[in-house]
C-alpha cells in the first residue's frame, strides 16, 4: 500500500536523524532526502515528533515502531520475545534506559486484546500501568507491532488533558512493547452501572456525559478524527468520579495515519452504518457511541438489551431497524437527547459532540439549577 510505504520511508528518515544535534536534524533531511514528498512529510513529522520526544522520553528505537516499521529488528522489537510468554506478575522489568530494576508487575488483566500489567513503579514509588498484547496477539506480527504503536502515537499526540487518561510513554524491554499510563485505581465505568449512587443520580451521570464529550473534544482539536471505541469499559474513573477517556487503540488519526481499523468498534455501540467496512469514520460515530453509553448509565441495560447469547446479526439487525427504546420516568429532552443521538441516519444525528454536549448541558441546568462553566480549559 502506498500509504503504509511512504509512512516507513519517513520514519526511516527519522530514524536517521535522531543522533544528530535537534538543530541539524531538519537540515539533514532537506538536504538528503530525494523525493520531495517524502522530505515535505519527514520534516513535518519531526517538528511534531522532537516535541513529542521532549515530553515524554521517546527513544530512537520507539520511534521506529511509531512510524509502523515492518522491521521488528530496528524498532527494537524481538519477534522471539513476542512470541514468547509474557512476564508474569511477581517479575520485575528493568528500566532499558537506566538498566536497573524497575516495575515490579503485581497483578494482570486481559482486556478485549491487550494484556495490562499493574504494579508499582520502585524508582518513583507509585504505582503504574503498562498495556501490551498477549502472545497470540503479537503473533500476527508487525501488524500488531504497528497497531500498538499507532495506538502509542494517537494518545501521546494528545497534550495532557484532565478527561484523558495519562499516558506516559512506550518502552521496549526485554524485545516487547509496553505503554505506561497512570494507574485508575477505581477501574473503568461498566463496573459501576446500575450501583444505586449511579442510577439515583442523573445529574451525576450527566455530569459523566459531560466529561466524555470534553475529553473527546479535546482529542479532536489534536489529531484525532474518530475514537470509535467509546462504551464504559474505556471511560476510567478517577477523583471524584470524574471520567479519564482510555483505548486508543482504533481511534482514527488526522492526516495520512494509517486506518488500520476501518469497520471495528464494539457492537453494542457501533453505529449502523459501520458494520461494515467502508464508511469513514467521523465525530458521528463517537455522538452514537456515546448515546450508547449515556443509554446504559442511565438504565445499567445496553441500548438493545443484548445478552451473552444475543447473535452479532441480531445486535446488527437492532443497529439498523430496530426503534430506541423511550427510557421511562426521566426527561423528556433526555430521551430526545438519547433519540437524536442514537438516529439510525448519520445525518440526522447530532453532527458533533458539541452540539450533544451543549444539549446535555442546557438539560443538566434545567435538571439542577447549576449553571454551565463550559469545559475544562485544554
Ligand atoms: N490505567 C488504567 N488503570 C486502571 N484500569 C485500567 C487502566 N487501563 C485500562 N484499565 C482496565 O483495563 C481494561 C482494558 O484496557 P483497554 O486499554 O481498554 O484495552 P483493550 O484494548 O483490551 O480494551 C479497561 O476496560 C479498564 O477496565
Ligand atoms: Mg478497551
Amino acid at each position: 500500500m502506498a500509504s503504509t510505504r511512504r509512512a516507513n520511508e519517513v520514519g526511516g528518515w527519522l530514524v536517521q536523524v535522531m543522533d544528530l544535534p535537534r538543530d541539524r536534524q531538519a537540515e539533514y533531511i532537506a538536504r538528503h532526502c530525494g523525493d520531495p514528498q517524502v522530505r515535505a512529510a519527514a520534516i513535518a513529522e519531526l517538528s511534531d515528533m522532537t516535541g513529542l520526544a521532549a515530553t515524554v522520553g521517546i527513544h530512537k528505537h520507539n520511534l521506529a515502531q511509531l512510524f509502523g516499521s515492518a522491521d521488528a529488528e530496528m524498532a527494537g522489537l524481538d519477534a522471539d520475545s513476542l512470541t514468547a510468554d509474557p512476564p508474569a506478575p511477581g517479575v520485575v522489568l528493568r528500566d532499558p534506559n537506566t538498566g536497573r530494576l524497575r516495575w515490579e508487575i503485581l497483578g494482570e488483566r486481559h482486556g478485549g486484546m491487550s494484556l495490562l500489567y499493574f504494579g508499582v513503579d520502585m524508582e518513583e514509588d507509585q504505582p503504574f500501568v503498562a498495556k501490551t498484547y498477549p502472545r497470540a496477539v503479537f503473533n500476527e506480527i508487525p501488524q500488531l507491532a504497528r497497531e500498538f504503536s499507532q495506538e502509542s502515537k494517537v494518545w501521546l499526540g494528545i497534550p495532557p488533558y484532565p478527561h484523558i487518561a495519562v499516558v506516559h510513554g512506550v518502552e521496549v524491554i526485554g524485545g516487547r512493547p509496553y505503554l505506561f499510563m497512570n494507574y485508575y485505581p477505581q477501574g473503568d465505568l461498566s463496573a459501576h452501572l446500575g450501583l444505586p449512587e449511579q442510577k439515583d443520580r442523573l445529574p451525576g451521570i450527566i455530569s459523566s456525559a459531560l466529561h466524555i464529550c470534553d475529553g473527546l473534544n479535546h482529542a479532536y482539536r489534536h489529531g484525532v478524527i474518530a475514537h470509535r471505541d467509546i462504551k464504559p469499559a474505556n471511560c476510567l474513573i478517577h477523583w471524584r468520579g470524574a471520567i479519564a477517556l482510555a483505548d486508543f487503540g482504533i481511534a482514527k488519526p488526522a492526516g495520512n495515519g494509517l486506518d488500520l481499523h476501518a469497520g471495528y468498534g464494539t457492537p453494542e455501540y457501533l453505529a449502523p452504518e459501520h458494520w461494515e467496512p467502508g464508511a469513514p469514520a467521523d465525530q458521528r460515530a463517537d455522538v452514537y457511541a456515546l448515546g450508547a453509553t449515556l443509554y446504559e448509565m442511565i438504565t445499567a441495560r445496553t441500548v438493545f438489551g443484548s445478552r451473552p447469547e444475543t447473535t452479532k446479526d441480531e445486535l446488527k439487525r437492532c443497529h439498523a431497524t430496530a426503534p430506541v427504546p423511550i427510557v421511562s420516568d426521566q426527561p423528556h429532552w433526555l430521551n430526545d437527547v438519547l433519540q437524536q443521538c442514537l438516529h439510525k441516519d448519520k445525518s440526522a444525528r447530532f453532527q458533533t459532540i458539541q452540539s450533544v454536549r451543549e444539549a446535555l448541558a442546557r438539560g443538566q441546568s434545567q435538571l439542577t439549577g447549576w449553571q454551565d462553566l463550559g469545559p475544562l480549559p485544554g
